[in-house]
């Protein structure tokens, strides 16, 4: 697939993307569970920068804008100061990087919580300023009114139960969910709610897998897993923590690369070559024409 973009002019129906009505939907992500059954799952990633997405694109179905990008490109301690301003920058950096996936941002901690209509104000100039197809927000029963709100004024929502690293100073870390009956009962109970008010899909984080295959035996929506089960209807990681480029990542990520060890092995042979002089070399160096 070419990540070279084109603006189409073949058609007065606004279309971001350079193959008119290419790009999956949300209704089509939805589908994909029917009657219970999710026969292809789901593959989602997180996704901060253009180039990361135009990388990630092809394979995935949906791309998360996640609020990671805290952690992960801030060097912030938590999620809790991620702002409106950097969930809408990288939000536009990836839908401009991409043009197959549904693009996916969460709602940053602060933007949504206090009413349904703080909560559209928020999503709403997400989806302007962004272009991407939906939100995700973080909660359970607590949150279904305003996933209704907003879904029935145009705006497609995530769901995201079990751990929800926003509300830390509740939970108090970051340690799996459910191992208790309350708690795995609570978070059934919640992924339904979401469900029932119109949730296109829904993240199960952190829970221990009996949990997992109760949300999504008990919801009519696609869930997404991350430290949950392979039988969720579909899979998301933090796409730096796939790569590799961090030391140490929770248990539950499966690292498919070194790319930190990659970046530092090229990074020390440029600091060498630099040091001894060999480069920039002939082919670098521009000479006077004739
Ligand atoms: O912010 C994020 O990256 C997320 C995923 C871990 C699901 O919410």
């Amino acid at each position: 697939m070419s990540t070279t973009f084109q603006l189409d002019t073949s058609t007065s129906r606004a279309n971001p993307t350079p193959q008119p009505m290419k790009r999956l939907t949300v209704p089509r992500i939805r589908a994909r569970k029917t009657d219970g059954v999710t026969e292809d799952p789901l593959v989602m990633l997180t996704a901060y920068t253009a180039r990361q997405a135009q990388l990630l694109d092809a394979h995935c179905d949906l791309l998360l804008v996640g609020d990671s990008l805290g952690q992960v490109i801030y060097g912030l301690p938590s999620t809790i100061p991620v702002t409106m301003e950097m969930m809408a920058n990288h939000g536009a950096a990836v839908v401009r990087g991409s043009y197959h996936s549904v693009v996916v941002i969460d709602m940053p901690f602060g933007s949504y919580e206090a009413s349904r209509e703080q909560a559209f104000d928020s999503a709403a100039r997400l989806l302007k300023e962004t272009g991407a197809a939906a939100v995700k927000l973080e909660g359970g029963a607590a949150m279904a009114p305003t996933v209704e709100f907003l879904n029935t004024r145009g705006v497609p929502v995530m769901g995201h139960v079990g751990l929800t690293p926003q509300a830390v100073n509740v939970l108090g870390g970051y340690a799996a969910r459910g191992r208790s009956d309350a708690e795995a009962d609570k978070i059934v109970s919640d992924a339904k709610a979401l469900d029932e008010a119109g949730a296109f899909a829904i993240v199960v984080e952190g829970v221990v897998e009996p949990i997992a295959i109760a949300v999504t035996e008990a919801v009519s929506c696609p869930t997404i897993g991350i430290g949950a089960s392979a039988k969720c209807d579909g899979q998301v990681l933090v796409t730096d923590d796939m790569l590799g480029m961090f030391e140490r990542v929770p248990r539950f990520v499966k690292r498919y690369e070194n790319i930190a060890e990659i970046i530092e092995k090229t990074v020390a042979t440029y600091a060498s070559e630099v040091r001894a002089r060999s480069f920039p070399g002939e082919e670098q160096t521009y000479q006077p024409k004739g």
